[in-house]
C-alpha cells in the first residue's frame, strides 16, 4: 500500500477562528481534531499519482504485470478525461483505467472490482486508488461541513492469491432513494448534507453490509482482527461496532488526525493498521448515494 498526504493542516483551533464552533463541540460530536488540506497544485490526480507510486514500490512487483487501474474519487481535477488517465500516464503503465464514483463507499467498490477481475483472468495485477480533494468541494464557511471533510490519497497493489486468502466475501450497495440527503446540487459548487439523516443511514447500511460480507465469507464478527470503518465520525463507527457484534479494540480509527476523506479515507486507514500476513481484515464503507460496500479479506496472498 502507499498513501499521500498534504501537509497543510487545518485544526479545529483554526475553525474557531473562522465560524461559530468550538474544538470540544467537533471532537465530541465527531472525534476529529484536524485535517489535511490540498494546496491548488495538490490535485486529486497528483496525490493519486504519489499513492499509487509508493504502493507500487511497496509491492515490489514489476509495474507491467499490472492491467488495471481503477481511482475512487468525487473530486476529479477536470470533467474529462477520468482522473485515472493522468494518473496512468503520470505511472507509466499501459493498462485499462476508470474512475469509480461511489463517493466514500469508492475505494472498497473498486476492491470488490479488481477482485472480480483478477479471480476470472481479466487482470494479472491491479492498483487500486483512492484520492480527494475534498476541500473543493466544501463551503469553508459552513460549520455542518467544513469541520467533517479532509484531504489525502492511499492505493493498494492487487494480485492473484490462494484460495483462503485476499477477498473471501463481498457486498456492494445503493439506495438512490436517499441521493438527496448528501450531493452538490446542479450547477452548485457545495456539497449540501441532512447530517442525522446520514448518522442514521450510515449505521444501518453499515451493519447490514458487513453482515452479508461476512455472511458470505463464512466468517464469524468476532474471528475479525482488523475492522476498517469509513473514518467519517467517531460515534457512527462505535454504533456501527456495537451493533455487528465487532471488537473496538480492533478497529482502526484514524479520523482525528485527517477527518473525513471520502474514497481516501479506508485505505488510508488500512496503511496505517498495516495487517499481519493471515489477518481477517473487515472493509466497510458508506457514502452518497448513498452506497455502502463490505469486503472481508485474509491478508496476504498465501503463495
Ligand atoms: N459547531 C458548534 N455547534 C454546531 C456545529 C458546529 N460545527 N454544527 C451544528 N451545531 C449546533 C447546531 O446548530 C445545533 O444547535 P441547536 O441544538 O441549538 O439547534 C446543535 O449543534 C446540534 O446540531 P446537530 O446538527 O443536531 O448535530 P449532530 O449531533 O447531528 O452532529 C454531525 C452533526 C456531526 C454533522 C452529525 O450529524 C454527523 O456526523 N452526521 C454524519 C455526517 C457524515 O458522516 N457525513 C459524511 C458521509 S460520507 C460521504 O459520502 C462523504
Amino acid at each position: 500500500m502507499g498513501t499521500a498526504l498534504p501537509a497543510g493542516k487545518l485544526t479545529n483551533f483554526d475553525l474557531e477562528k473562522r465560524i461559530d464552533t468550538t474544538n470540544e463541540w467537533i471532537l465530541d460530536r465527531t472525534g476529529i481534531s484536524e485535517r489535511r488540506v490540498a494546496t491548488d497544485d495538490e490535485t486529486t490526480d497528483v496525490l493519486a499519482t504519489a499513492a499509487g507510486a509508493e504502493a507500487i514500490k511497496a509491492s515490489g512487483i514489476d509495474p507491467e504485470l499490472i492491467d488495471l487501474l481503477i481511482v475512487a474519487t468525487i473530486t476529479p481535477p477536470q470533467k474529462l478525461p477520468a482522473t485515472s488517465a493522468f494518473v496512468q500516464d503520470n505511472l507509466g503503465l499501459a493498462c485499462g483505467a476508470f474512475d469509480l464514483v461511489a463517493a466514500c463507499s469508492g475505494f472498497v467498490y473498486s476492491v470488490v472490482m479488481a477482485d472480480s477481475l483478477i479471480k476470472t483472468g481479466g487482470a494479472r495485477a491491479a492498483l487500486v486508488i483512492g484520492a480527494e480533494t475534498l476541500h473543493t468541494m466544501v463551503d469553508p464557511m459552513d460549520r455542518g461541513t467544513v469541520i467533517l471533510f479532509g484531504d489525502g490519497a492511499a492505493a493498494g497493489v492487487m494480485v492473484p492469491s490462494a484460495p483462503a486468502y485476499g477477498v473471501l466475501g463481498s457486498d456492494i450497495g445503493c439506495d438512490g432513494s436517499l441521493a438527496n440527503i448528501l450531493y452538490v446540487p446542479p450547477g452548485a459548487e457545495f456539497v449540501q448534507m441532512d447530517g442525522k439523516a446520514v448518522f442514521r443511514g450510515a449505521v444501518r447500511a453499515c451493519v447490514q453490509s458487513a453482515t452479508t460480507a461476512l455472511e458470505r465469507a463464512g466468517i464469524k464478527g468476532e474471528e475479525i482482527d482488523v475492522f476498517v470503518p469509513h473514518q467519517a465520525n467517531t460515534r457512527i463507527i462505535d454504533a456501527i461496532v456495537e451493533r455487528a457484534g465487532l471488537d473496538n479494540a480492533r478497529t482502526v480509527k484514524n479520523l482525528d488526525k485527517y477527518g473525513n476523506t471520502s474514497a481516501a479515507s479506508i485505505p488510508l486507514a488500512l496503511a496505517e493498521a498495516q495487517p499481519n500476513d493471515g489477518d481477517l481484515v473487515l472493509l466497510c464503507g458508506f457514502g452518497a448515494g448513498m452506497t455502502w460496500a463490505s469486503a472481508v479479506i485474509r491478508w496476504g496472498t498465501g503463495l
